[in-house]
């Protein structure tokens, strides 16, 4: 087994942290206040190939390892979880899977702008009922012709209020949900095309996460994805893939809580002393390093396992698991480590504390997670 990054992996990592600090790093507190998507952020992150990571060349990709996209993603993540999250879902959910399962002319058409940060993308699986159990979709696409009229109001939409292509996950068989599940490419401004309700969250809040409602919208066939019925098999797939994403963001927001508890920990004066100096504090620093450490391993052996073509429904949901479960335990212990300033908006590590805890729910919530982890687990038992 090899820890080492190559040359080309640190030269991404340096040049992701960079950017995230000399240009998000000024931002992060205000665009989270004021719950405004960076556009100024997003068009200098486009020629550096951010959001055609998980693309192929000859598309305007970057067609980067996984392992090189999760070191971006964390870098990102730890200075503002929110551009990290729009990242993840565009890269992991969005491109990858019109990548896999897309035709030629599909790929032609959306990818380009997709890779080059001139579109946005979103992922829209969760409907009001049906959000762990995603087979439980109400969403139709009835064949008319050369069409689909597609109706759907889907909730919890990432990126939703700045996304031009879309994956909507809908039934052409409302009788057989499960045998019409279907991924259909929805473009913003199509008739019937509409933006529902903003979410007011409570992390991630430069993210405009809201829901979409397809009324009657007519969508050309050829925007299937893959054939009638494979849409399960490509969320499941996006997923697999998605849920590294979001490991990695989880580490690099619980990086970023460590990072805030040791500069706070080095300059607060309690008992004559910085907190550093106590031996309390030693402590959860020292379990807050091992934590974000250990989630870093899991996650990017899944991204490992993933470039040598691995199965990754178990990897994937175990980096996950731990580094979200860690990227809560790590902010909530700096905000212990800052005390009273740790509650307030002046300091950082509570907009960590608030961003760290959806990483726990979405791509699949924590439970969703154990469900996958053990069923490869008995899988792996009778081999
Ligand atoms: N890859 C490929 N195929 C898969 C798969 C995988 N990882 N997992 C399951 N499948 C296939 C199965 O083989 C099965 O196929 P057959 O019917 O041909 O046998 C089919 O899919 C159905 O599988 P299950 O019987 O296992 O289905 P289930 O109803 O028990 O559900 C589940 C499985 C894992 C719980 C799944 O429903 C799931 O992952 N739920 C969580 C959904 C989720 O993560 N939602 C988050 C929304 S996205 C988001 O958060 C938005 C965002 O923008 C960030």
């Amino acid at each position: 087994m090899n820890f080492t990054l190559s040359i080309k992996q640190r030269q991404i990592r340096q040049m992701a942290r960079q950017f995230a600090r000399a240009e998000l790093a000024p931002i992060a507190k205000e665009i989270d206040e004021e719950g405004r998507f960076p556009w100024e952020a997003v068009e200098k992150m486009g020629p550096l190939n951010f959001f055609g990571m998980q693309a192929p060349r000859q598309y305007s990709g970057a067609e980067l390892d996984s392992i090189s996209y999760c070191l971006v993603i964390e870098e990102i993540s730890r200075v503002c979880g929110a551009m990290g999250l729009t990242l993840a879902v565009h890269n992991s959910v969005v491109v990858y899977p019109l990548s896999i399962f897309g035709n030629d002319d599909q790929k032609a058409k959306f990818i380009p702008p997709l890779a080059t940060g001139g579109k946005i993308g979103a992922f829209c699986l969760t409907e009001s009922n049906a959000g762990s159990d995603a087979l439980a979709i109400e969403s139709t696409a009835i064949r008319d012709g050369d069409s689909y009229i597609v109706n759907a109001n889907k909730i919890f939409v990432t990126n939703g209020g700045v996304a031009d292509t879309l994956i909507i996950f809908t039934s052409v068989n409302p009788g057989d949900v499960k045998k019409g599940f279907s991924a259909i490419l929805v473009e913003r401004g199509s008739p019937g095309f509409e933006l529902g309700l903003l979410e007011n969250n409570c992390g991630m809040r430069a993210n405009p996460v809201c829901s979409i409602v397809l009324t009657d919208c007519r969508v050309p066939k050829a925007n299937l994805l893959g054939q009638e019925g494979d849409g399960f098999k490509i969320a499941m797939t996006a997923l697999d893939t998605g849920r590294i994403g979001i490991a990695a963001q989880a580490v690099g927001i619980g990086q970023g809580a460590l990072d805030a508890s040791l500069k706070y920990a080095k300059e607060r004066i309690q008992f004559r002393v910085p907190l550093a100096r106590h031996q309390a504090i030693q402590m959860m620093l020292a379990d807050m390093g091992t934590m974000v450490e250990a989630a870093r391993l899991l996650t990017l052996q899944a991204a490992h396992i993933r470039d040598q073509g691995g199965e990754l429904a178990g990897p994937s949901a175990m980096a996950k698991l731990f580094a979200g479960r860690t990227a809560s335990k790590v902010a909530s212990m700096g905000v212990q480590i800052h005390g009273g300033y740790g509650y307030s908006k002046d300091y950082p590590i509570e907009r960590y504390f608030r961003d760290a805890r959806v990483t726990e729910i979405y791509e699949g919530t924590n439970e969703i997670q154990q469900i996958v982890i053990t069923r490869e687990l008995l899988k792996r038992g009778e081999d």
